[in-house]
């Protein structure tokens, strides 16, 4: 069943030029299917060299967004409308605006994880994989980092000569993880390394032996490790284990499930592809341009 619906789906990508992107957290039956797999910088990147009409976002809402402010001549379609980022829409822009107002001398350096809104009122992008080169490269010196506090401590500690104000949002997914999850997981498998996003706090970050992105936690795995804990979304230890069963991978902690993340199927990418079901992103052309400045400068700094 699943194969028939990915022959169709193999088959209505070459018949309607579509290209599926699809993010490293979606299920193994989308994975299989996609053009492009990877983290959200590599899909940024690479959405700037497609040559197709079309393309179908397997993702959150932000990650289709920036698609279609780097490609407005394409259709970009998000399977599943409701498929969003929560700590995206964890600040307004107008709380933004404030900060700059009254902190004139700071440049804000926003996480890709941001609504378009957002994005059009920040200075630069990053991304978990760019963070730290991208800061690094910046001239400025007084930096507000939204919204993700791990990754933005994170990245502050890295970078002692700069003065980065960090705020206080997180993902509600990574935040919850625990030291006491951290010390169980390593009771359990003593000899496992840890791989961690930094996306999760700073304490239990203590614990990590390997901090990367999505793409970078999957790569340390395949080239290094056969035994690792996996400090970042239940998807990345269950494709490990799919493609290197010798391997043994397990999971940090039970609660690292992100429910936007892991709700579009397969079937959900046929209907998208059949234009029966999914969402096309439109952008009003003020915001999109407003809120490509930072995605560009991103591909720039981090390039
Ligand atoms: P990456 O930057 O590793 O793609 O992570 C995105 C994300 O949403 C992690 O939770
Ligand atoms: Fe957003 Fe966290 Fe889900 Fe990543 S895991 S998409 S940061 S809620």
């Amino acid at each position: 069943m699943i194969r028939d619906i990915q022959d169709s789906i193999l088959r209505l990508k070459k018949e309607k030029d579509i290209a599926i992107l699809a993010h490293s957290y979606q299920s193994p039956d989308i994975l299989e299917i996609a053009d492009y797999k990877g983290d959200s910088y590599q899909l940024s990147v690479i959405a700037q060299t497609l040559s197709c009409s079309t393309v179908v976002m397997c993702g959150v809402r932000f990650m289709a967004e920036t698609l279609k402010m780097l490609s407005p001549e394409k259709k970009v379609i998000l399977p599943v409308a409701t498929a969003t980022c929560p700590m995206a829409e964890q600040i307004s822009p107008e709380r933004v605006l404030a900060f700059k107002k009254d902190n004139p001398e700071y440049k804000v350096v926003a996480y890709i994880n941001t609504t378009a809104e957002l994005k059009a009122v920040c200075d630069v992008c990053v991304t978990s994989s760019s963070a730290l080169k991208i800061v690094s490269n910046m001239k400025e010196k007084n930096i507000l980092f939204i919204p993700d506090k791990n990754l933005g401590t994170y990245i502050k500690e890295q970078l002692p000569e700069k003065n980065i104000i960090v705020w206080d949002g997180c993902c509600p997914i990574h935040n919850a993880v625990t030291v006491s999850d951290c010390i169980k997981a390593k009771k359990l498998h003593p000899n496992a390394t840890i791989l961690m996003h930094p996306e999760l706090p700073k304490e239990v970050l203590a614990y990590g032996d390997v901090i990367g992105s999505t793409s970078a936690i999957i790569n340390y795995a395949l080239a290094h490790d056969d035994e690792c804990i996996i400090g970042t979304e239940k998807s990345i230890a269950d494709y490990l284990s799919l493609v290197k069963p010798e391997g043994k991978f397990y999971q940090l902690s039970k609660k690292l499930m992100c429910h936007d993340m892991r709700i579009t199927t397969i079937m959900d990418v046929y209907k998208a592809m059949l234009g029966t079901g999914g969402e096309e992103i439109i952008l009003e052309d003020q915001l999109r341009l407003a809120a490509k400045n930072p995605i560009e400068a991103m591909i720039q700094l981090g390039g």
